[in-house]
């Protein structure tokens, strides 16, 4: 079970930098965002950003797992964690974008039940100063997907 992080403690910006390219493009987020952190033996292993985005829907903006502890299934359950608070505090959707070539996500946030429902085309062209490769693909449009709250 993560905590949420007080305004007077650190940023863990080594573990969202896994997520999100750039400082800049964190912090454009991160202030206006909740910021659940998952702790072993006082270190922080993983983390997840939430942030409302309207009344009705909030934003998974960054979810990451400190690489000696990814493909254990702790992404997953942050997942479900993140959906259950989203639930809890009476949002009607939770959605979470991740770019085209995002092989992994793309498969993880599916088989938690999120769908693809809408193409930002060129996000990661004209937000990022650097091309992004992932699985040897360049990133150009971030898929959004949503799951919507019963
Ligand atoms: N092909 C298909 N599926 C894959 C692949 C791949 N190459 N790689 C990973 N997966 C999926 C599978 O669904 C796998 O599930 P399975 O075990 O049933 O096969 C799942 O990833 C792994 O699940 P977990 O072990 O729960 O995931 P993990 O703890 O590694 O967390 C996360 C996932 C957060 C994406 C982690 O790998 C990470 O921190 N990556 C770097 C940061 C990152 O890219 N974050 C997401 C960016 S988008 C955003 O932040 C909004």
């Amino acid at each position: 079970m993560t905590r949420l992080l007080t305004k007077s403690e650190h940023i863990p910006y080594p573990l969202l930098l896994l997520a999100d390219e750039t400082l800049d493009a964190i912090n454009k987020y991160i202030n206006n965002s909740e910021i659940y952190v998952l702790e072993q033996d006082n270190i922080t292993i993983a983390v997840y950003v939430l942030q409302g985005v309207s009344p009705d829907t909030i934003e998974i903006k960054n979810i990451a797992v400190d690489k000696l502890f990814q493909g254990q299934g702790i992404g997953r359950k942050l997942l479900y964690e993140a959906i259950a608070r989203a639930k809890e505090r009476g949002y009607q959707n939770i959605i979470i974008g991740t770019g085209d070539a995002s092989i992994g996500e793309l498969n993880l946030y599916q088989k938690v039940g999120f769908e693809i429902y809408d193409i930002k085309h060129r996000f990661f062209l004209d937000n990022y100063p650097e091309p992004i490769y992932e699985n040897g693909i360049q990133l150009r449009h971030m898929i959004m997907l949503r799951k919507v709250l019963e």
